[in-house]
């Protein structure tokens, strides 16, 4: 085997086609079975599609670059899951497309940062970070207070959602603009919201001026359900239960 052995070592093409098949296989046995495995990403309860406001939103964060400074992404250790709470599971970002995991945290992480302040605090925030944290190195974003959201475009958005596999419905993509128009205003009826997007999705006026749709209040929409989805208390990893 050694003789053999000795080929390789001294003609450079032959061990680049030994490397090249070494590393196929070892590639085609990891790679491979996740395009068949039903399990890849376990469905969970609760995990939804983004409805138009907070779909709006997210482009926004991606737009101002917030994810390089911020992850999404709990990783499973007790450090992490200590401060930020419990860990992400992949349906959480199944819908994230493109997703937001991220790979740097000058800033915390933010996978479940909703709920966990108010919108006048997240508006005060975002207006002027050190307002509220004097050590902050986070640039302010006062502008998107006075910036209407240019929302001409949601079917647009959600259709090419739609296209790279998120389950919005006919009537979903239908209705968008008035979806997002009914979930920042705390006055519409928000029945046809919620039968389309589930009880849980929060309706009201983010940005505290509520004659109008900034592009602050699709940011804090976005931010509010940040990991809010999955219902901890009865999700247990495997439960036949937690399967839609
Ligand atoms: C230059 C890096 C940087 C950028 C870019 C940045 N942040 Fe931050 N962010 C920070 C730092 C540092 C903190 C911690 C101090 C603070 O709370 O201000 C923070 C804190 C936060 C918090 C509070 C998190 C918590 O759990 O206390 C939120 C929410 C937030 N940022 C949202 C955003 C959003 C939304 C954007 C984009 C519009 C953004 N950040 C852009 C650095 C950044």
């Amino acid at each position: 085997m050694w003789k053999h052995h000795a080929k390789f070592e001294r003609n450079s093409i032959v061990l680049a086609i030994g490397i090249l098949i070494a590393v196929s296989i070892g590639g085609l046995i990891e790679i491979a079975p996740l395009f068949w495995l039903e399990s890849t990403i376990e469905k969970v309860k609760g995990v939804r599609p983004y409805t138009p406001l907070e779909l709006a939103g997210r482009d926004i964060y991606i737009r101002e670059g917030c994810y390089t400074c911020h992850s999404q992404m709990i990783r499973p250790l007790r450090d992490e899951v200590e401060r930020y709470g419990h860990y992400s599971l992949a349906a959480e970002s199944m819908y994230d497309h493109p997703f937001q995991w991220g790979s740097k945290r000058t800033g915390p992480d933010l996978a479940r940062v909703g709920g966990k302040y108010s919108d006048s605090w997240h508006k005060d925030h975002l207006i002027d970070p050190r307002a509220l944290v004097p050590e902050s190195v986070m640039p302010p974003y006062a502008f998107l207070a006075d910036k209407d959201l240019e929302y001409r475009d949601i079917v647009a958005k959600l259709t090419a959602q739609q296209r790279v596999g998120v389950p919005y419905t006919a009537a979903m993509l239908e209705n968008a603009r008035a979806d997002l128009e009914t979930q920042a205003d705390p006055f519409a009826s928000p029945r046809d919201l919620k039968a389309r997007y589930g009880d849980k999705v929060i309706q009201r006026d983010f940005d505290g001026d509520p004659n109008r749709v900034t592009e602050m209040d699709a940011l804090i929409a976005y931010l509010q359900m940040l990991g809010t989805l999955v219902d901890f208390k009865t999700y247990k990893a495997r439960d036949a239960e937690n399967l839609r």
